[in-house]
């Protein structure tokens, strides 16, 4: 995971550390990439948490109106639930707004796992790489939606 404010143009500013995402409310950890090895801290995480339900998405250029959907996660919403994902493989960029209401680029890759906390807003995209595989876990999918800006 690398994290850092974006500057004009989506330039990369000042490099953000753990802590400071985590006093932003977005917690953040590293897991093995394998399934033997990610699944005792996966499901430690689940339990405190209360992530009852999970599944798995897959984006690649061959996905159907990859376009589409890339424009859609791209828009600033939040949602009044919180949206986890843990990237299996590939990557992705979420930015997100600090307390300021600056934007925090993450950029994320294999192992890496993110909470955007409810009512946080965000954008979501995937990187010139294109590809991503993560798990996504819910403490609940009944009205878990996008709210647009
Ligand atoms: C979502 C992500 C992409 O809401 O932010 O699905
Ligand atoms: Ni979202």
């Amino acid at each position: 995971m690398r994290a850092y404010y974006l500057g004009n143009n989506d330039s990369e500013g000042a490099g953000i550390d753990g802590e400071t995402l985590v006093a932003e409310g977005i917690l953040h950890w590293h897991l093995p990439v394998d399934e033997a090895a990610y699944t005792a801290p996966l499901n430690e995480i689940r339990k405190a948490r209360g992530y009852v339900e999970m599944d798995q998405i897959h984006l690649d250029p061959a996905t159907p109106n990859l376009g589409a959907l890339c424009d859609k996660f791209y828009a600033e919403h939040h949602h009044t639930d919180e949206e986890i994902r843990f990237v299996i493989a590939g990557s992705g960029i979420f930015d997100l707004r600090d307390e300021d209401d600056a934007w925090m680029r993450v950029h994320l890759g294999p192992g890496d796992m993110i909470i955007v906390p409810a009512d946080k807003h965000h954008r979501f995209t995937l990187d010139d790489a294109r590809t991503i595989t993560c798990k996504r876990l819910f403490q609940d999918t009944n009205g878990w939606e996008a709210i647009l800006r």
